[in-house]
């Protein structure tokens, strides 16, 4: 069967670099299509990148006829929580008006496959786990812009025939298991970098925002899943998509791990001692975020190989200690 041929928008960021070197090795043509505002051109195979804006509807055209592309892998978007609460306007314009732009030009240039990067924080807080017909409630613009990307995607596919997988993920983690990828963003906000940073030197304390939730140790829980388990999954999403209509999937683990757990594992990994202080809770944050994965064990047949924290954290560390400065290093 011929392979799909594939376009990775924000194919230069820390997941979608990761699908696109999984795809590569599986032998697809996979592009990434990336404007570098915070991807780095060191994280998609060179010749596999276009520098590019979801902005400019043209280049979008050109490039999905020039590489005669079949499906369209979106990741870009701007993604930290916080900052959206600050700037919803830049959400809106990134992740909403971009996407309409990308899903005209795929309608004009006859592209009828997408898979969209969503998100579990499109969900009510919950004790359980989440499934996917859980309550919905976007809590920041961010979440909200997901949101509203996945129902613009359902009415595109139900009016112009469109076929689409929605992933939602839980916390993308760890760095790939030849050690020569991993997480950077600039500023840094997740937990596992940070806490990293410590005994790299570049930080004295990870801060724990918050302890007293209503969770065993007090401290937020969360799912965390390898990228290497998430671009697996991409790939067998991305072949199931058959014709119109579509899906949506959670992908995580089904295991939660709290704030202090990841920083006893990252502890034993680099086996060194990582001075914590307590502080205020930090606005947005959930308790518990926990995926229920059985739809897409049981629908795709995709589980994941990385089935404990350690693991994962002992890839991001090889990443961090042999790039402190990620990219730049
Ligand atoms: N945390 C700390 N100290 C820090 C950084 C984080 O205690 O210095 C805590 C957070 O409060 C949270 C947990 O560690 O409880 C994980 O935080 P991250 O920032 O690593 O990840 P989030 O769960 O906030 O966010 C991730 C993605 C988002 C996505 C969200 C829900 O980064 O894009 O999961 O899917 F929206």
């Amino acid at each position: 069967m011929k392979k799909l041929r594939i376009l990775a928008t924000g194919g230069a960021g820390y997941v979608g670099s990761a699908c696109v070197r999984a795809l590569v090795e599986r032998e697809y043509e996979c592009f990434a299509f990336d404007n570098l505002s915070t991807g780095f051109s060191g994280a998609a195979p060179a010749r596999r990148l276009i520098v590019g804006d979801l902005g400019n509807r043209e280049l979008i055209s050109n490039t999905l006829r020039d590489k005669e592309i079949d499906a369209v892998l979106h990741f870009a978007g701007s993604i930290a929580v916080g900052e959206s609460v600050e700037n919803p306007r830049l959400y809106y314009r990134n992740n909403i008006a971009n996407t309409l732009n990308l899903l005209e030009a795929m309608l004009g240039a006859g592209v009828k496959k997408i898979l969209f990067s969503s998100t579990a924080a499109v969900y009510a807080p919950s004790d359980n786990l989440l499934v996917e017909d859980s309550r919905k409630e976007p809590a920041s613009p961010y979440a909200f812009s997901k949101f509203a990307i996945e129902r613009l995607i359902r009415d595109f596919s139900k009016a112009y025939g469109l076929g689409y997988t929605i992933l939602r993920y839980f916390n993308a983690s760890g760095g790939s298991s030849d050690g020569r990828h991993g997480e950077a963003h600039a500023p840094e906000t997740h937990l596992i970098p940070l806490v990293l940073q410590v005994p790299l030197g570049q930080r004295d304390h990870i801060s724990v925002f918050g302890d007293d939730y209503d969770t065993p140790d007090g401290t937020c829980i969360r799912d965390y899943i390898h990228i290497e388990d998430l671009a697996a999954a991409h790939i067998k999403a991305v072949e199931s998509i058959d014709g119109e209509g579509g899906a949506i999937y959670n992908v995580g683990t089904g295991r939660g791990n709290s704030v202090r757990e990841v920083i006893k594992t990252a502890e034993k990994v680099v086996g060194q001692k990582i001075e914590i202080q307590i502080s205020a809770r930090r606005a947005g944050d959930t308790a518990r975020l926990v995926a229920g994965a059985e739809k897409i064990r049981k629908e795709l047949g995709w589980k994941p190989r990385y089935e404990n924290l350690r693991d994962i954290v002992a890839t991001a560390w090889q990443w961090h200690k042999n790039h402190p400065k990620g990219y730049n290093s």
